[in-house]
């Protein structure tokens, strides 16, 4: 198994440095223009290995060539928000970036799993299947995985209850009308509405749709890195390990939901082909009107930037 990570920044290296930890590849490769960063991080990633008991060999890289025949390339490249942006403002930047990587991975890892993260995700990830020509199964945008483990980290804040007993997912587009499932929460085995009350939870829903923004408003200078990449990670090892578990990400829909020629977040299972199945939930009125909404703003940002 190898896996190469494109961007050493945060998101990237901490990514990284999980996959070491847990000797989820023989071979990690982390890519970055930045001459050194990559090297250097690496250097230090490798110097871990033995205090975690992970024989994992990683190395950083300027050269892209040193994808090739990756079994997973991920790809967290790109500039970050800064307070006050949306995640459509990195448009322009992060697609020139975003097209320049999908040449490299067509030339050096064309059968690769491709996992996007860089924002704004949805788009980047349609633009990502448009550059390479990969088929759609292995096109699979990181979004609900962290959205989702936000929502459930605040319901855990406020019930005190355990993380591993709440269930709670976020589907929709990675970005303001992104859509925690109100109806869908159970808590320890019993259902939200006796536990949180209405308004409590609105509060929940709406913190977790900002859930990026106020971790960008307290570092000012860059975005959230230790969730996104767990949830990179817990993505890997669905992959690896087939394990069915159901996770929402952002992937190229054709009729499923009623959606059509668009990326967005929908339960999935994974597999070591990419996505094995595309789950369809039974979403109450409400749910679906959101998501409706959701996907409508992600077909506008795809139709306004002329992909
Ligand atoms: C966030 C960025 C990764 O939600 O989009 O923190």
């Amino acid at each position: 198994m190898k896996i190469s990570v494109i961007g050493a920044g945060n998101v990237g290296a901490s990514a990284a440095l999980k996959l070491c930890e847990k000797g989820l590849a023989e071979d990690v490769v982390l890519v970055d223009i930045m001459e050194g960063i990559p090297q250097g991080k690496s250097l230090d990633i490798s110097q871990a290995m033995p205090l975690n008991s992970s024989n994992t060999k990683i190395k950083g890289t300027n050269d892209y060539s040193e994808i090739r025949d990756s079994d997973i390339v991920i790809v967290t490249a790109g500039v970050p928000r800064k307070p006050g942006m949306t995640r459509d403002d990195l448009f322009n930047v992060n697609a020139t970036i975003t097209k320049s990587i999908a040449k490299e991975i067509k030339l050096h890892a064309p059968d690769s799993i491709i996992i996007v993260v860089t924002n704004p995700l949805d788009v980047m990830a349609y633009l990502m299947m448009k550059e390479t020509g990969s088929d759609k199964s292995k096109i699979i945008g990181m979004a609900g995985v962290l959205d989702s483990a936000r929502f459930r980290a605040f319901l855990a804040m406020e019930t005190g209850a355990k993380v591993e007993d709440i269930e709670a997912m976020v589907l929709g587009g990675h970005g303001d009308s992104m859509v925690p499932l109100a109806e869908h929460i159970m808590i320890s085995g019993k259902q939200v509405s006796g536990i949180i009350s209405k308004k409590k939870l609105q509060q929940i829903i709406q913190r977790t749709k900002d859930g990026g923004a106020e971790i960008v408003k307290y570092l000012k200078t860059g975005s959230a890195y230790y969730a996104p990449a767990a949830a990179i990670v817990e993505m890997v090892e669905s992959i690896l390990k087939e394990d069915g578990k159901i996770l929402p990400c952002s992937v190229y829909l054709e009729g499923e939901y009623g959606y059509s020629d668009i990326f967005i977040g929908v339960p999935v299972k994974l597999c070591r082909e990419g996505i094995k199945e595309i789950v369809e939930l039974n979403l109450t009125g409400e749910e679906k009107a959101l998501l409706d909404r959701s996907a409508g703003e992600v077909k506008d940002t795809i139709k306004n930037f002329n992909i």
